[in-house]
């Protein structure tokens, strides 16, 4: 082999990971907004929150944030079940009763909880990991049931002052008017019941489009939430995210190499990452000049392409989709209804 390899190196970039708190950057009045509520459950006043972002924007990294703060510096259990892929309250529901049992102590389990769980089976543990697979009919029960187990659940973790739960892509149940009514009646429930006396201070997160689905299909369903859309960074959050990103492993950038990661950085945390990681990869020094900058660019448009806009084009890639592209170019159509364009358009077009 005449040539050098190298493992030795780590980005500090985290693209499609949730950053880790070291590295993030801005948010501060969404972070404010959301602490704003905190004492509010710790005085057992449940609060419930819904995040809102598109893909890519900060939704769990935000989420994770907030959860690490609360945790180091408030006597908060911070607890984090993802929603992902999923699609019914049966496994929403138990993911969450999963989450908690994996923070529980040990003697929770040698004090006969079964009757709260189903079926002993149901709860396998893994190493350091609990696995709980109740089967269909225990899922339907547990489902409305759901607030006396919880109940029960949150008693364990007495000496904390709140559980600060995070749900975290809900967009699967978005359609569901069973999830709007199951959840509406559990916030009322613990609300009035005088037996719910929960330090609980549960948040949502999703996609815009997925919030305003679940609020159309029951008004009252938004009011029980406090809300925030997050946007894209400021610019100055993204320059101060390069250059304690780079300076982390000790390397800087030239101001004009600085000024074009922003650019093309747009705001977009993804983008930043993705930018961020294929700069670190392509300089070979501790200095990052504009040409290294705008390598690593190109090296990140082509990468995301590739992951992000591929797969849709491939998807469109036929002499029908061709035709109708070619059709919107040659009459200088950058956005229409489907009507306007139908004059242009065959039959089978
Ligand atoms: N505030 C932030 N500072 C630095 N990087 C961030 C920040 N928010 C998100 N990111 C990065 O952006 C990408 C998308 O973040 P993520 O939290 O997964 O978004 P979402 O949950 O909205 O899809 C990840 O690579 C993550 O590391
Ligand atoms: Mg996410």
């Amino acid at each position: 082999m005449n040539f050098e390899l190298s493992i030795d190196r780590e980005s500090p970039f985290q693209p499609g990971k949730p950053v880790s708190p070291y590295y993030f950057k801005g948010r501060h009045s969404s972070i404010q907004k959301i602490l704003r509520y905190y004492n509010n459950a710790c005085d057992r006043d449940v609060q419930h929150f819904f995040l809102t972002g598109k893909k890519g924007i900060g939704k769990t990294s935000l989420a994770e944030f907030v959860k690490q703060y609360l945790e180091d510096n408030k006597n908060a259990l911070g607890i984090y079940v993802s929603n992902k892929g999923q699609n019914s309250l049966e496994a929403l529901v138990t993911s969450i009763f999963e989450a908690f049992l994996n923070n529980v102590e040990k003697s929770f389990f040698e004090r006969g909880f079964e009757s709260l769980f189903g079926k002993l089976e149901s709860i396998e543990f893994k190493g350091a990991k609990i696995h709980f697979k109740p089967d269909e009919e225990t899922s339907r029960d547990l489902v409305a049931s759901f607030h006396y187990i919880l109940n029960e659940l949150v008693g364990e973790f007495d000496d904390k002052d709140c559980i600060f739960l995070i749900i975290d892509d809900i967009n699967g149940l978005s359609q569901q008017e069973e999830f709007v009514n199951w959840y509406k009646r559990f916030a009322d429930t613990i609300e009035v019941d005088d037996s719910f006396d929960l330090p609980l201070y549960i948040l949502f997160a999703g996609y815009p489009e997925k919030f305003d689905n679940l609020v159309l299909q029951d008004l009252s369903f938004g009011r029980i939430f406090h809300h925030e859309e997050i946007t894209n960074l400021e610019d100055s959050d993204v320059c101060q995210f390069f250059v304690n990103a780079f300076d982390s492993v000790g390397m800087t950038c030239q101001n004009d190499a600085l000024d074009l990661l922003v650019l093309f950085s747009q705001g977009s945390p993804l983008m930043m990452q993705h930018i961020g990681d294929a700069v670190f990869w392509q300089a070979d020094g501790e200095i990052i000049t504009k040409e290294t900058a705008a390598m690593g660019i190109l090296t990140a448009a082509n990468e995301l392409g590739i992951k992000q806009i591929r797969p849709d084009l491939n998807r469109i890639e036929s002499k029908h989709y061709l035709n109708i592209l070619l059709k919107l170019g040659k009459h200088q159509i950058y956005s229409f209804q489907k009507n306007e364009l139908e004059q242009y358009l065959s039959e089978e077009e």
